[in-house]
């Protein structure tokens, strides 16, 4: 297993880039099942998480290439099953879009349980209510099997705001004959980018990003076309945080600074300095200023993202006073806080907040990642800390940051993959 070796006392200056956002990848991959054709997307991130879904779309028959780091062409006219392998739909989370992609397409779909990160019960219960009240059938045991014999337009008010549920449902209903009306969605940047892609390839969708999205089912959906991915806001917010807590200067380019508002705000709130010009970001904090102690939580976007809990968490760990997070999407999404503490940290865990206790220094230490964001602060935690830190688990990092030790490394950070 790889670790990563950091040293501390770095603080971060430079450049970088950021990549084309995970989380919406994972969807839109999978969503090039129903177009029958050919699609170029760009600004897709080189990351395991993409590399599994590639080898899944070709055991079920498309053909798949890469033609540049970033670019991979997809051609799904001759799909051969509807069968995705159980074991490699089981190693992450957005399998499930296997599910909606497969159902609407050709009416029935088989994955094996999708797995994933393990920050908290992760149940599928509202993807399956939305297929249901489509017309399908779903049996859900170590795998999951979907049936249909005809889709049609309904309304589906989710009992909860889910991101997969909202995606897979809006998958689903596409190809149905009829309207279909999807209501107290989810409103990520990443649905909008799922709803404009489907929609550049003949889908009727309106609406994503806000409380309602109308579906007016098409015959079909064509291809020969390219899309670029949306950039990736957490990323972004990984770096604008790396900035603050190792009192760096970072310019991050290729992203979207209205997505990031909600970490922008806090971040000015707790000392930093935000400039934002066009798709970039300044974010830098004073060597001399301390950070300033502030109380987060988490919501659905528009609110704070749980995807970037973890990497403020290390910034309010080294703050001058007492903060206090509450984590509203996940039950376990502050076992991050158990390492900050072997590395001198003062935070006590109370279930669904966090008590930070700011400490002036963190010392390196022996640590783990026990999730992808988990070690995304893990690694900012070690480079603003006196001396090594060896921090292992990183395949969870692996999933969902491309290149992240060239990054760093790109902007002063000393980090080696052991
Ligand atoms: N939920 C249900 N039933 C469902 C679906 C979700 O009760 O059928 C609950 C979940 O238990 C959770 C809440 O609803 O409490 C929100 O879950 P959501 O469905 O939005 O999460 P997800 O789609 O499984 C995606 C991202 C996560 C991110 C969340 C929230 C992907 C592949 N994953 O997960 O990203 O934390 O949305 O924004 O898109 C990450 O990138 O590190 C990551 C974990």
């Amino acid at each position: 297993m790889d670790k990563f070796l950091i040293d501390g006392n770095t603080s971060l200056t430079g450049e970088i880039e950021i990549c084309g956002a995970k989380n919406s990848a994972v969807a839109i991959l999978p969503a090039t099942l129903l177009v029958n054709g050919t699609i170029t997307l760009e600004n897709v991130p080189n990351i395991s998480d993409i590399s599994k879904i590639c080898d899944i779309l070709k055991v079920l028959g498309a053909k798949v290439e890469w033609t540049a780091k970033n670019t991979v062409v997809i051609d799904s006219r001759n799909i051969t099953t509807v069968h995705a392998p159980l074991d490699s739909t089981r190693e992450f989370r957005a399998s499930y879009y296997f599910l909606g992609a497969l159902l609407s397409r050709f009416h029935e779909a088989e994955i094996g349980l999708p797995g994933g990160c393990k920050i908290g019960q992760r149940p599928i219960d509202q993807h399956i209510k939305g297929f249901e009240a489509l017309g399908g059938t779903v049996e859900v045991a170590n795998k999951v099997y979907a049936k249909a014999d005809k889709l049609e337009g309904t309304s589906v008010y989710f009992d909860v705001i889910s991101v997969g549920a909202t995606i897979n449902v809006m998958l689903a209903s596409v190809l149905a004959e009829g309207v279909t009306t999807l209501s107290n969605v989810a409103k990520e940047p990443h649905v909008v980018d799922v709803a404009n892609f489907l929609n550049k390839c003949g889908a009727n969708i309106i609406g994503a990003g806000t409380e309602e999205i109308k579906i007016t089912g098409v015959d079909k959906l064509e291809g020969n076309y390219t899309y670029s991915i949306v950039p990736d806001q957490i990323e972004a917010g990984t770096f604008m945080c790396a900035a603050v807590a190792t009192r760096g200067d970072i310019l991050i380019k290729n992203c979207i600074p209205e997505h990031m508002l909600p970490l922008t705000t806090k971040l000015i709130d707790i000392g930093a300095t935000v400039e934002e010009k066009g798709d970039s970001i300044r974010v830098y904090m004073e060597k001399d200023k301390s950070i300033q102690p502030t109380n987060v939580t988490t919501a659905p976007y528009p609110g704070f993202p749980t995807d970037l809990q973890p990497q403020l968490g290390v910034c309010l760990a080294l703050a001058d006073g007492k903060s206090v997070i509450t984590e509203n999407i996940w039950q376990s999404r502050f076992q991050y806080t158990v390492e900050l503490n072997k590395m001198g940290a003062d935070i006590t865990d109370r279930g669904t907040s966090a008590l930070f206790n700011g400490v002036p220094q963190l010392k390196g230490a022996q640590i783990e990642a026990s999730d992808l964001r988990a070690g995304a602060a893990l690694i900012i935690a070690a480079l603003a800390a006196d001396g090594q830190t060896e921090l292992s688990n990183i395949h969870f990092v692996d999933r969902g940051y491309e290149g992240v030790e060239e990054k760093f490394r790109k902007l002063g950070a000393n980090i080696q993959r052991v």
